[in-house]
């Protein structure tokens, strides 16, 4: 155990407050007493407020990592018979194509490479080319590179073509621009431990409240992950299983932290974190993967520098007391990924740049 904070460039788990930390230490606590309760409802209804969801819109809460709510949406919201359209470009993209798979439901997936986002055209002649098709699951921001999926544009046409969206927001809620009230986005997916600064462990669907109750009746693809049945037990104030009190406890002050600094100030935040982040590596000869208009403002993949592997410079950084995150997959082996969620600041960033500048020294 470290015996002082890392400072966490990993996209989640991110950096969190020492006041989010400490709410983990709290009285025990049973879920099944009205002082959980109205946690869970707090919790609930801040998310909804946060993202200007208004009646329409409902949070369920799942005790899991986050694959726990893009399982629940995707098993729970289409209908048997009909099928998904999945955007694949990326590690998580393949990720909802797998999910729907292993649920056996009939998938057709738009492929691209990792560093190129969908188009809005390609969505629409699918869903033209195949009337079965009921939803349209894409990722918001593919953690794998650090691109950015155009939801906004994917959105209308799939209203244009009568079909309904779900959206993997996993690394991107709270720290990037997303109106998840759209038409006809049902579901988006994240989780407490990405952009909103909480700790792992708990996961959450924003929905739509109709497309909610649409699922009255319809028998579950899971047991434990079943979307009808968690929203139905949570709006009755209870909850289907035993949730992780503490966790939701620290979510609690990480939303009402998120409420403080605002969703508008966060995304400014971390969009400067970035630019400090790109400036800085820029000077030192580093090349971003991603091209300009796809990339989010969250994470960036480096190109590695010739010369330089991925694990000595982990390392050094490592010892510096910054954690560097690897490419997925083969990206690995050249290139790496730095992200700027979590309490950091543009200093921290500087702070950063400084230690990759001390790096290069060393291990030249
Ligand atoms: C876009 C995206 N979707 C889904 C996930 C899966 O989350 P978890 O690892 O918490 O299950 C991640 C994790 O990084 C992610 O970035």
């Amino acid at each position: 155990m470290a015996d002082r904070d890392w400072i966490l460039l990993n996209p989640g788990p991110a950096n969190t407050s020492p006041t989010v930390r400490g709410a983990l230490v709290m009285p025990d606590l049973c879920h099944r007493e009205p002082e959980f309760f109205q946690m869970m409802r707090g919790c609930r209804e801040r998310l909804v407020r946060l993202v200007a969801g208004g009646g329409a819109w409902r949070a369920v809460l799942f005790t899991g990592s986050g694959t726990a709510a893009v399982e629940a949406a995707i098993a729970s919201l289409v209908p048997p018979a009909r099928g998904l359209l999945v955007v694949n470009n990326g590690v998580y993209g393949d990720r909802m194509l797998r999910i729907a798979r292993a649920h056996g439901i009939t998938t057709e997936a738009l492929a691209y490479d990792h560093v190129t986002p969908v188009k809005p055209d390609d969505v629409e002649a699918a869903l033209r080319a195949q009337p079965a098709i009921s939803h349209v699951a894409l990722v918001h921001h593919e953690t794998t590179t650090g691109l950015l999926n155009p939801v906004a544009e994917v959105a209308r046409v799939a209203a244009r073509q009568g079909r309904r969206v779900i959206v993997d927001a996993m690394s991107s809620l709270f720290g990037e621009p997303l109106d998840v009230t759209q038409e006809p986005i049902d579901a988006v997916m994240a989780s407490a431990n990405k952009c909103l600064q909480g700790v792992p462990g708990i996961a959450f669907v924003l929905a739509r409240r109709a497309a909610l109750e649409a699922l009255e009746g319809r028998p579950p693809r899971s047991v434990y992950l079943d979307l009808y049945n968690h929203w139905a037990t949570q709006e009755r104030d209870n909850t289907p299983f035993t949730p992780a009190v503490q966790v939701l406890h620290a979510m609690e002050q990480a939303l009402v932290e998120l409420e403080g600094e605002t969703v508008v100030a966060r995304i400014a935040r971390y969009a400067e974190n970035a630019r400090v982040l790109r400036d800085g590596m820029a000077r030192l000869g580093f090349e971003i993967l991603v091209p300009p208009g796809a990339r989010s403002a969250i994470l960036t993949t480096f190109r590695l520098l010739p010369g330089l592997a991925y694990d000595p410079l982990h390392d050094a950084m490592k010892r510096r007391g910054f954690i560097i995150y690897a490419g997925q997959g083969d990206i690995r082996t050249y290139a790496f990924r730095v992200s700027n969620m979590g309490t950091l600041t543009p200093k921290d960033m500087d702070a950063v740049v400084a230690a990759f500048t001390a790096c290069l020294e060393d291990l030249r």
